[in-house]
């Protein structure tokens, strides 16, 4: 089966949230996990950005072996000559190499013509192949880029040694179909690109950011580039586990596989919320705390006579611990029973209907009730029966 290389760029455009900084034993501690995670390349940092930046690459690549590590570098030689310092270490080093292609970042940012940025995009993939293992080139804001231009851009650095092209969508801009049709306009438009591994990196200001990420894969790219939680600069990036989860999950759309150790993504999201104090919301797909707690009593019915009627995944699967019918007011009694011969109590139709009764009134006037309100009410029903 065909392999999708995942790229991990928590510890890169994921720390780049606001507040979200880690120092370098943090970083450390979040690499570890993702190797035990699976993922085939870890963006370990933008060296260039301080020496505790520098340093704490240069640990990573120490000390985790197995996957691949990436560094970030613009185009320019300090950039790139940090980033060969920073990888020389590792047992596989890439160096990601990227310079903005549309015109608007030429025009405002770059302030370049268009066959200065091609030179320079050339000129850094030359020099970053000589410090590494492999390069990556990226078109930055590739979404708001000139198709024509990318690929000529493409096409040079390609032969300048790079052989990941990955094509951003910078900005969050691009849709599902859009997105695809960029990938599939540029296979069939540079010269050269079958030898290179295509890669997709979806930034989420449109909440789109995971359907463009599987959309690529679909028009041909091999590599996804996301981050843990999907973190990341403004509305962050696109959200690993989540695409991780779809092929998976959707192995009818997507006959691919990737070397997830799925079991381990949630042990990852609570490391990661944890460090970088970044809450997961309780509603987040795959990870969150209700992501398989059910508490509609037609849902709970359903789940109790066939879990798939409910669940397209199991929780065991991305490392959480179980299902959860949760008791509150959309509650039906088939979930109430059920939950109290879990917690050690066979009752009666008849006081089950009473206990019912007091559950309903009890979850009108609080948010949700827990076991113990539970446990309570069962008891006060025997005091006074
Ligand atoms: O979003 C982006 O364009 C990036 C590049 C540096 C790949 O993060
Ligand atoms: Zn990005």
């Amino acid at each position: 089966m065909v392999r999708i290389q995942v790229f991990d760029t928590t510890l890169r455009d994921g720390e780049q949230s606001p507040g979200a900084s880690l120092n370098e034993l943090e970083k450390l501690e979040v690499a570890r996990q993702l190797d035990a995670l699976g993922v085939d390349v870890i963006e370990a940092g933008f060296p260039a950005a301080s020496p505790g930046e520098l340093a704490a690459v240069q640990e990573i690549c120490r000390q985790v072996r197995r996957p691949t590590i990436a560094v970030l570098a613009r185009g320019n030689p300090r950039d790139i000559e940090a980033a060969g310092e920073a990888v020389k270490g590792a047992a596989r080093s890439r160096i990601h190499v990227f310079v903005a292609t549309s015109p608007i970042h030429m025009q405002y940012k770059l302030r370049k013509s268009p066959e200065e940025v091609l030179q320079i995009a050339r000129e850094s993939v030359r020099l970053a192949a000589g410090l590494a293992d492999e390069v990556e080139f990226s078109a930055e804001d590739a979404t708001r880029s000139d198709p024509d231009f990318l690929c000529r851009v493409f096409e040079a650095v390609l032969s300048a040694g790079a052989t990941i092209i990955n094509i951003p969508d910078t900005v969050g801009y691009a849709t599902p179909s859009e997105y695809a049709e960029l990938f599939r306009y540029v296979k069939a438009h540079t010269s050269g690109i079958e030898r290179a591994t295509l890669s997709a990196h979806c930034h989420d200001d449109l909440g789109l950011a995971v359907a463009n990420t599987l959309a690529a894969v679909e028009a041909g790219a091999r590599q996804v580039e996301g981050t843990i939680n999907g973190i990341g600069e403004r509305a962050g990036n696109a959200a690993l586990e989540e695409v991780v989860m779809a092929l998976k999950t959707r192995q009818d759309r997507f006959p691919f596989e990737t070397g997830i150790v799925t079991e381990q993504l949630y042990r990852t999201s609570r490391l990661v919320s944890q460090l970088t104090g970044i809450v997961v919301q309780p509603n987040k797909a795959i990870v969150g705390d209700n992501a398989f707690a059910h508490e509609a009593g037609i849902h709970q019915d359903g789940m109790l006579k066939e879990r798939r009627t409910y669940e397209i995944m199991r929780p065991e699967w991305v490392g959480q611990a179980q299902s959860r019918l949760v008791l509150g007011k959309h509650s039906g009694r088939h979930a109430v029973r059920h939950r109290l011969e879990e917690l050690g109590y066979q009752v009666s139709d008849a006081d089950l209907a009473v206990i019912y009764e007091r559950l309903m009134q009890l979850a009108d006037r609080k948010k949700s009730v827990t076991d113990r309100d539970l446990v309570a009410l069962v008891e006060e029903h025997r005091t006074v029966s």
